[in-house]
C-alpha cells in the first residue's frame, strides 16, 4: 500500500512557522469538508483547549466543517474564552465548553456526565489532546505521576467513561475515531510498568514526559485492537514542534530560537493542529487505525540517530505485549473493569 502522504511535497523543505508546510484549516479546506454539510450533526471533543495551543487550532478547523464541537479545559475562564472565539465563524455547529482537569478522575467524571447529557450520548470523534510537559515532581489527585497521571492515565479514564457514545455512533461506513496527541518525545523510552509513576525511581522530568507519550501510542494501538471490529479506530500522533504554553517548564527556549536549523523545523499552532485535524476527518483514513502520524502524514520508522525533534517512531512504538500490559495496569490503577 502506498504511504498516505498528501502533503509530502510541502514537507521537503522547511522554513520555520509559517512556512509552506498546510495549518489545520487547510487540510479540512483540502478535504471538502467546508463546503460539504457533510459533517452537520457530527460531534467531537477535544481535550485541552487553552490559548496559544493546539487544542483551539483543531477545534476551530473541526467547526468548520458544521460539526458540533466540545472543548475542555482545566480553567473555566480560558475555555469560555475559545468557545467564544470559535463561535464567531458563523458555522451552524454548537460549541460548548466544558471544564475538566485531567489530573482528577472526580473531575473527569463530571465533565463526561455533562458532556453526554449535552451531546445527547452521541460522539464521533474524540480527540486527547491535553498534556503537560516536564514539569517538577507531583502527583494528581489520585497520587499518579502528573505526567503519566494526565497525559495517559486521565485520557484512558475519560475514553471508558465515553466509550458507549462512541461505540453507538459509529457506523461501517463512519467509523468512530479516537485521537491521541502523543509526541516524538516517545523515542529511545520504555515504559517502566513496574513504576510507572516514579515512586522508585529517580524522577527526571523529560523521561517521565516520553513515557507519558509513549503511553499514548499504546493506549491508541491497543484501543484500536480491541475495538476496530466495532467500528471504532484509534490513531496517534507527534504534531510536529510548536512553541506554546507546554514550554513552561523548560528552564529556557532560547537555544530553540538560536538554533537555526531547529528553528526551521519549528510550526506556527495553526499548522502544528493540522496533523490532528488530518487524523479526525481524513477520508482516506476511513477504516484505518494503529497508526502512528507525523507530518500530515502516515509516519516512518525514524532513522536511527536522528535529532530528537524529527519525526518519525521508534521500534518500540509498536509493542503489542507492552502495549496489552499497560492497558492491564491503566484499568486497576482507575478501578475500572472490561466487560
Ligand atoms: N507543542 C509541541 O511542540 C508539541 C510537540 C509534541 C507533542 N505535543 C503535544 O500536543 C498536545 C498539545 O500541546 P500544546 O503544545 O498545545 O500545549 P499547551 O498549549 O500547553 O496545551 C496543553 C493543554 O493541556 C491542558 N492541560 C494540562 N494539564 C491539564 C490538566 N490537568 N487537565 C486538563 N487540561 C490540562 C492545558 O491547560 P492549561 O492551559 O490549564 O495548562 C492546555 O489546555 C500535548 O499533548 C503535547 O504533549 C506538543
Amino acid at each position: 500500500m502506498a504511504r498516505l502522504a498528501p502533503y509530502l511535497e510541502q514537507h521537503k523543505t522547511y522554513a520555520g512557522p509559517g512556512d509552506a508546510r498546510p495549518t489545520a484549516i487547510q487540510v479540512v479546506e483540502d478535504q471538502g469538508l467546508v463546503s460539504s454539510s457533510e459533517w452537520v450533526g457530527r460531534v467531537v471533543l477535544v481535550t485541552g483547549c487553552s490559548p496559544g495551543g493546539l487544542g483551539p487550532e483543531t477545534a476551530k478547523a473541526i467547526h468548520l466543517t458544521g460539526a458540533d464541537v466540545y472543548i475542555t479545559s482545566r480553567d473555566a475562564a480560558k475555555g469560555k474564552q475559545i468557545a467564544e472565539e470559535i463561535r464567531t465563524d458563523g458555522k451552524p455547529g454548537k460549541v460548548e465548553f466544558i471544564v475538566m482537569d485531567l489530573a482528577s478522575l472526580k473531575s473527569i467524571r463530571a465533565g463526561a456526565e455533562e458532556f453526554l447529557r449535552k451531546s445527547g450520548n452521541k460522539l464521533n470523534i474524540l480527540i486527547n489532546n491535553a498534556g503537560i510537559m516536564a514539569c517538577p515532581q507531583g502527583k494528581t489527585e489520585d497520587g499518579f505521576e502528573l505526567q503519566f497521571g494526565t497525559n495517559h492515565l486521565g485520557h484512558f479514564y475519560l475514553f471508558h467513561l465515553l466509550k458507549d457514545a462512541l461505540l453507538a455512533s459509529a457506523t461501517p461506513s463512519f467509523n468512530s475515531r479516537v485521537i491521541s496527541v502523543s509526541s516524538a518525545a516517545h523515542r529511545n523510552k520504555e515504559i517502566n510498568l513496574d513504576d510507572p509513576n516514579f515512586e522508585k525511581r529517580e524522577y527526571i522530568p523529560l523521561k517521565a514526559y516520553g513515557e507519558s507519550k509513549l503511553a499514548n501510542i499504546y493506549f491508541a494501538n491497543e484501543l484500536d485492537r480491541k475495538y476496530k471490529s466495532q467500528n471504532l479506530r484509534a490513531l496517534s500522533l507527534h504534531p510536529g514542534g510548536i512553541l506554546t504554553p507546554l514550554a513552561r517548564y523548560l528552564p529556557t527556549t532560547q537555544d530553540i530560537l538560536d538554533d537555526k536549523d531547529l528553528y526551521k523545523t519549528l510550526k506556527d499552532p495553526a499548522q502544528g493542529a493540522a496533523t490532528t485535524v488530518w487524523g479526525a476527518v481524513a477520508k482516506e483514513l476511513e477504516g484505518k487505525g494503529g497508526l502512528y502520524l507525523d507530518e500530515v502524514s502516515v509516519a516512518e520508522p525514524a532513522p536511527a540517530d536522528v535529532p530528537y525533534y524529527w519525526g518519525g517512531y521508534d521500534e518500540n512504538a509498536f509493542n503489542p505485549e507492552a502495549e496489552k500490559k499497560l492497558w492491564d495496569l491503566s484499568l486497576k490503577l482507575t478501578g475500572l473493569s472490561e466487560s
